[in-house]
């Protein structure tokens, strides 16, 4: 049997992935698409067990903004792209009516691994914790230093606990520019799916209209 296998390994060429098709070392990448190829391979934190995919920040290198989400949701997950589900279909439609170009923004995430609770055949998200946000903010900072934005929108808890390293109360502090040490400013809004939640009709328009005035808010420091 030694033999047999012996013989087998000789005839099967070993085959290398040519270098260009090697992921970038983590460290060395110099670009938002080397990093995204870097994070395809991340293990920082166990989520990659059950996600589908890494799903990393997507838009222009040179863009003013980055807005950071919480998590990639269920259709994220299988899109490998972030805010394309129900969520992000309602930020779309606020962006456009603020008049911000979403094709010149760059939209990313605290943490780029889908969590979630299996039940049945649904998949239920789940909040990531303080340890998986941390993990993951190396990748954050990563894009942030590369992308070097005017500005940075927090969507909800999440995304402001990663960006400012603390636990944030999101209502109170909504529309609020906070400048970090490095400079780095960043505004603070409430996450898109929480008006997706609201079931009362007029709230939900009231809401709907308190998040534009936090976009045109956005784009205005944009060009300020
Ligand atoms: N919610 C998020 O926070 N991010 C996404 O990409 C989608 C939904």
């Amino acid at each position: 049997m030694a033999t047999l296998g012996l013989q087998h390994k000789a005839k099967t060429p070993v085959r290398r992935a040519p270098r260009a098709e090697l992921a970038p070392n983590e460290d060395d990448a110099n670009s938002i698409a080397e990093l995204r190829e870097a994070a395809t391979g991340c293990r920082r934190c166990p989520l990659w067990r059950d996600a589908t995919q890494t799903v990393f920040g997507e838009g222009p290198e040179g863009a003013e903004v980055i807005f950071v989400g919480e998590q990639p949701g269920d259709q994220e997950d299988l899109a490998g792209k972030p805010f394309v589900g129900p969520a992000g279909k309602m930020f779309d439609a606020i962006l456009n009516d603020a008049g911000v170009d979403r094709q010149k923004i760059y939209v990313t995430n605290a943490v780029k691994h889908f969590k979630f609770e299996p039940r049945g055949k649904r998949r239920i998200h789940s909040k990531p914790n303080a340890g998986e946000v941390q993990a993951c903010r190396w990748w954050l900072d990563r894009e942030i230093g590369l992308i070097k934005p005017d500005v940075v929108v927090a969507l909800g808890a999440t995304a402001a606990q990663s960006l400012l390293g603390k636990a944030v109360p999101v209502t109170k502090m909504r529309g609020q520019v906070i400048e970090r040490d490095d400079g780095l400013r960043v505004f603070i809004t409430i996450h898109p799916s929480f008006i997706l939640r609201i079931r009362e009709a007029a709230d939900k328009e009231a809401e709907r209209g308190r998040f534009l005035q936090d976009m045109k808010q956005v784009k205005r420091l944009m060009a300020a």
